[in-house]
């Protein structure tokens, strides 16, 4: 069902932010499937809010797909910190990338959109595509959920106007190998990673989480995500968004007591209760994923935990670094 086609073979692929957490795993399997893949970043010399820096750089590389995964962004802490810059650079960036690969010729345009554009309350906890636009967002992600919004209708209008074929593949949370650390910019499930990793390094005797721990998320290894884009922007050729997603939730007390287990942590777990959940249950609809892509994550998240608290032993330094 997942073997792969000889559709990369060969095939001239722009990864904007290909050096990133998720865009090095696409770039790392793009190589594999022996696709000519080259990132495009502000560390390549071109800075995509500039819609003549992206132009000149697809100019020169002739892709025949883009897949964007160059964002500015951060955790929620990060996020409240700086709702303006990450507000106006990822509208820019979004709106800009998509623009110059029109221009460009590309055949091919891949918006990576995150989970929180969708309603921060979702209708039975399920996040459906048909749903996408349905409600707010939840307050605390707004500010870059409004620009993720922004990308799938550019999608569609370019569609309309243009006959640009352009996807949105949504991810709800993602972790994996290469996952950022440090506080300001990791996501929930590595930010528990190092609270366990740091108690049992320390020897200390609990460990606090925020919240009730009731609360149900789903959680997608970054390399099954990376195949998933890959197999979409294969198959998928319509402007609505698309999920690629597990569809099975874990409550964050499941979540703790897995990598406790897998760290070997021995002390307590305590719930700081007066912290807010958030929604009781955010978990993707996969039905259109199924459908359109025939194709399901293959990672056990036992095992996505152990390869990601292997790569965090390994590059800790690293990994907690506030850049990289
Ligand atoms: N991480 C998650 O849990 C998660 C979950 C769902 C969806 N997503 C989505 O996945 C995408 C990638 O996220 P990520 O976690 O891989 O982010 P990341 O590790 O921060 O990578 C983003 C990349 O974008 C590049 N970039 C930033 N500003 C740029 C600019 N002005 N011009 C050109 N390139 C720029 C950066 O490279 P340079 O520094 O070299 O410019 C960076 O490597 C985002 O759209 C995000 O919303 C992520």
């Amino acid at each position: 069902m997942t073997e792969p086609t000889p559709f990369w073979k060969g095939k001239k692929v722009c990864v904007t932010g290909g050096r990133g957490f998720l865009g090095s795993r696409v770039m790392d399997r793009l190589d594999r499937l022996g696709a000519e893949a080259v990132s495009c970043s502000r560390r390549s010399g071109c800075d995509l809010k500039d819609l003549q820096q992206g132009l000149k750089f697809f100019r020169q590389h002739r892709p025949e797909i883009v897949v964007n995964c160059a964002a500015h962004q951060g955790g929620i802490a990060y996020q409240s910190r700086y709702p303006a810059d990450t507000y106006y650079d990822n509208l820019l960036m979004g709106a800009n990338t998509m623009e110059a690969a029109r221009l460009a010729g590309v055949a091919k345009y891949v918006n990576i959109v995150a989970g929180c554009a969708y309603p921060g309350e979702p209708e039975g906890g399920r996040l459906r595509e048909d749903q996408f636009e349905a409600g707010p967002m939840h307050p605390s992600v707004e500010n870059y959920g409004m620009t993720k919004r922004a990308a799938v209708m550019q999608a569609r209008c370019y569609a309309r106007q243009h006959g640009f074929k352009g996807i949105s593949v949504v991810l709800i949370n993602l972790y994996g190998p290469g996952e950022h650390f440090h506080p300001d910019r990791s996501h929930a499930l590595a930010a528990l990673l190092k609270k366990f990793y740091d108690a049992k390094r320390s020897g200390a005797e609990k460990v606090v989480l925020w919240g009730s721990g009731r609360p149900v998320r789903e959680w997608l290894f970054v390399e099954d995500a990376a195949e998933g884009i890959l197999r979409a922007a294969e198959r998928y050729e319509k402007p609505e968004p698309i999920n690629v997603a597990t569809g099975q939730g874990h409550t964050i007390a499941e979540l703790a007591e897995m990598i406790r287990e897998i760290i070997g942590y021995g002390g307590r777990i305590e719930y700081d209760a007066s912290r807010p959940d958030g929604a009781l249950r955010k978990t993707g609809e996969i039905t259109r994923m199924q459908a359109e892509l025939d194709w399901r994550p293959r990672t056990p998240i036992r095992e996505g935990i152990r390869k990601t608290l292997a790569w965090l032993e390994a590059h800790y330094d690293q990994a907690v670094a506030a850049e990289g």
